[in-house]
């Protein structure tokens, strides 16, 4: 058995030798006719988007944002470029304790942060899930999960007592036009939410209500995206921070804006002159304006999404649809007879996750990617995982290959993104605080997207991206924190009523040195 068992390994270490010696390092795919070769790169060559075409989708990206900020063309705007009510950013020197609540996907995080000064943060979090039912149900059923997730973290943090009234800052990431800082109606659901009864709604409103019903003695002083929250997370630390990104189930970026460039702010115009901006760029392309680059992937990705027709860039980009493009051109290789040979003739599981939607996960592109060299042990247990018993060399390298073009194609679009804002900020160093799973787990995400950005930000900008840690949450905290300060020290009619004034906007300590 012993010798049995060496004798194996000999030879198998032999025959790997062998291979390795014959497969040159870059990908290639071995054992097969030329011409399949030719074909997988005829289809993935759709994928790729050269420097002079993302310079292009630069000047449209800039085309769409100057409609959303101006009030004649507001209206048909995709961009919506939302004013914030958010006017300045932290200065590291904010104190106090604050609860926030992180609605953004299937995850939904409740926090009680510490604003401990010196830019140091204390936090305790706990994750709930947000069921498919409450996802696609009724919108007032959606609010009282959230109020009962809370009522449950707060009871384990000793934290029910009714002679406080704890503020909240609720991050809310879906595109919502803001009427003030706790005051923000929902324009229309994105990430496979379609709860009933909420559009156009005032958000804060409903939580609030769903908070009073059961009691729970918090008050919802500021409602933000995720985007602004990890903007203010980063600047928490680092004062060069101009820009919020998210790379997760979807995607979307926020920057600090001159208030004569925002031709729809209603707010006034005191020093700081300027506002964060949530783009909600993840719209892009909803006028089809980015037909020109989209595959025929992308297309029933679209078709077959909840949202038909919206969030074009996102698509193309986030966690939520990625993994599912992969799947899509792997089913088209294999219909081909390119990839997954003899799995297609007699192939009795139809019902594996490879022929499902949505069974090519996104972290399986990552997992795929993460393999180096030519054993790719992770990527053979994602192809068993999603019904290819045995995979070849041949079907793991191609699939290595396709997330490659896939992933890199959305990184390349979102630092074009990046590009456009930076070279707007124009400010000599300009810090990027960027979250979201996608950027986090992916091998090669950052490293390609700056890659790209290098290419295309002007030579005299410095820029950082900095990976934002529990940024949404926390940034929320931080706007709440001085929301609540700023409302407390307004004169005080009741207890009751020195929260309820919606249109102010906020200010830290921090005013931006120079304007841009
Ligand atoms: C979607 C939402 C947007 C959010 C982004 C990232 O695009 O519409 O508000 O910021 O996802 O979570």
């Amino acid at each position: 058995m012993g010798y049995a068992l060496t004798g194996a390994f000999v030879i198998g270490l032999a025959a790997y030798a062998g291979y390795r010696a014959a497969t040159p390092q870059k990908y290639l795919v071995t054992n097969r006719h030329p011409e399949s070769n030719d074909q997988i790169e005829k289809v993935l060559e759709s994928l790729k988007i050269s420097d002079e075409s993302l310079q292009q989708i630069m000047l449209l990206l800039e085309d769409e944002m100057n409609a959303g900020l101006s009030p004649a063309m507001h209206k048909n705007a995709v961009v919506k470029m939302f004013p914030t009510y958010v006017r300045s950013t932290p200065d590291g020197s904010e104190v106090g304790q604050v609860l926030a609540l992180d609605l953004g996907g299937t995850n939904f995080r409740v926090l009680l942060i510490n604003l401990l000064g010196h830019a140091q943060i204390n936090l305790t979090s706990k994750i709930f899930v947000i069921p498919q039912s409450i996802m696609l149900g009724e919108g007032m059923n959606l609010f009282r999960h959230l109020a009962d997730c809370l009522l449950d973290f707060m009871k384990k943090e000793n934290l029910v007592r009714t002679s406080v009234r704890y503020p909240l800052g609720f991050t809310f990431s879906f595109p919502c036009k803001q009427e003030g800082l706790a005051s923000a109606r929902l324009t229309s659901w994105t990430k496979g939410f379609t709860c009933a009864g909420v559009v156009n709604e005032d958000v804060v409103k409903m939580l609030q209500r769903a908070l009073d019903e059961k009691n729970i003695n918090v008050q919802c002083v500021a409602l933000v995206n995720d985007t602004v929250g990890t903007l203010m997370a980063c600047a928490y630390k680092d004062p060069h921070t101009a820009i919020g990104l998210i790379l997760g189930t979807g995607t979307n970026a926020c920057y600090m804006e001159q208030l004569n460039k925002v031709g729809t702010w209603d707010g006034d115009h005191s020093e700081p002159k300027q506002v964060i901006i949530n783009m909600e760029w993840g719209a892009f392309g909803d006028n089809n304006k980015l037909n020109h680059i989209r595959t025929k992937y992308d297309e029933e990705v679209d078709l077959s999404s909840l949202n038909p027709g919206k969030q074009i860039f996102e698509k193309m980009i986030s966690g939520m649809y990625m993994g599912e493009i992969v799947r899509l051109i792997m089913l088209d290789l294999m219909q081909q007879d390119l990839l997954f040979l003899g799995h297609r003739e007699g192939y009795s599981g139809y019902k594996a996750p490879l022929f499902s939607r949505g069974g090519f996960y996104t972290k399986f592109v990552s997992t795929v990617e993460t393999d180096e060299g030519i054993g790719f042990s992770n990527t053979r247990r994602v192809l068993e995982d999603i019904g290819i018993r045995n995979p070849t060399y041949d079907d793991c390298a191609i699939v290595q290959h396709i997330s490659r073009h896939v992933s890199k194609r959305a990184a390349r679009l979102a630092g074009a993104g990046m590009a456009v804002l930076i070279n707007r900020i124009n400010r000599p160093n300009v810090t990027v605080g960027v979250d979201g799973s996608l950027y986090r787990y992916h091998p090669r995400f950052k490293r390609n997207m700056e890659k790209c950005m290098h290419a295309l930000v002007n030579k005299h900008i410095k820029f950082k991206l900095a990976l934002s840690d529990d940024g949404s949450g926390k940034g929320a905290a931080l706007v709440a924190s001085v929301a609540d300060r700023t409302l407390r020290r307004k004169p005080l009619l009741s207890e009751e009523s020195e929260h309820d004034e919606p249109g102010t906007p906020i200010n830290f300590h921090r005013k931006f040195d120079t304007p841009y």
